[in-house]
């Protein structure tokens, strides 16, 4: 599949845009501050905080899995059985608990991920969401494939 060109600009904080990529949902998100200090509160919470097992590109490392600060860019595919797990970043909804600090919520299985699309322990999804390659172009343009 050729690669997909998309201006990010316009999403506002914490918004999430998908783009079709392979025929596959990208997800887009632009993240606050605030969401980054949620993803790094999980460290501890997840099955693989440095996605040592997950499949992404090797210029991605970190727990926050982003190429450019503040967005990131992730596969929306669950990693059990091909759901597209919903966008869930909320802070303690009734439905997912009061220690829920926004993530991806998988209704298919219930698989759970953070933000980052990390994993929880214990999940019928083996690892983390994939990051497919991307790039940026200038500060707005990215670029997927
Ligand atoms: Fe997502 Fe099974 S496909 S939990």
């Amino acid at each position: 599949g050729a690669p997909v060109t998309v201006n990010v600009s316009k999403l506002e904080p914490g918004q999430q845009m998908t783009v079709e990529w392979r025929g596959k949902p990208v997800w887009v998100v632009r993240r606050t501050d605030e969401m980054s200090e949620r993803i790094q509160e999980m460290n501890d919470r997840v099955k693989d905080p440095l996605s040592e097992e997950a499949s992404q590109p090797e210029y991605i490392d970190g727990e926050l899995r982003t190429l450019k600060e503040g967005y990131s860019v992730l596969i929306g595919i669950c990693t059990h059985l091909g759901c597209s797990p919903q966008y869930r970043p909320e802070v303690g909804p009734a439905d997912l608990g009061e220690d829920w600090l926004g993530g991806y919520y998988c209704a298919c299985h219930g698989s759970k991920y953070d933000l980052a699309g990390r994993v929880f322990p214990n999940q019928p999804a083996p690892t983390n969401l994939e990051i497919p390659p991307h790039r940026y172009d200038d500060e707005f343009t990215l670029t997927v494939g």
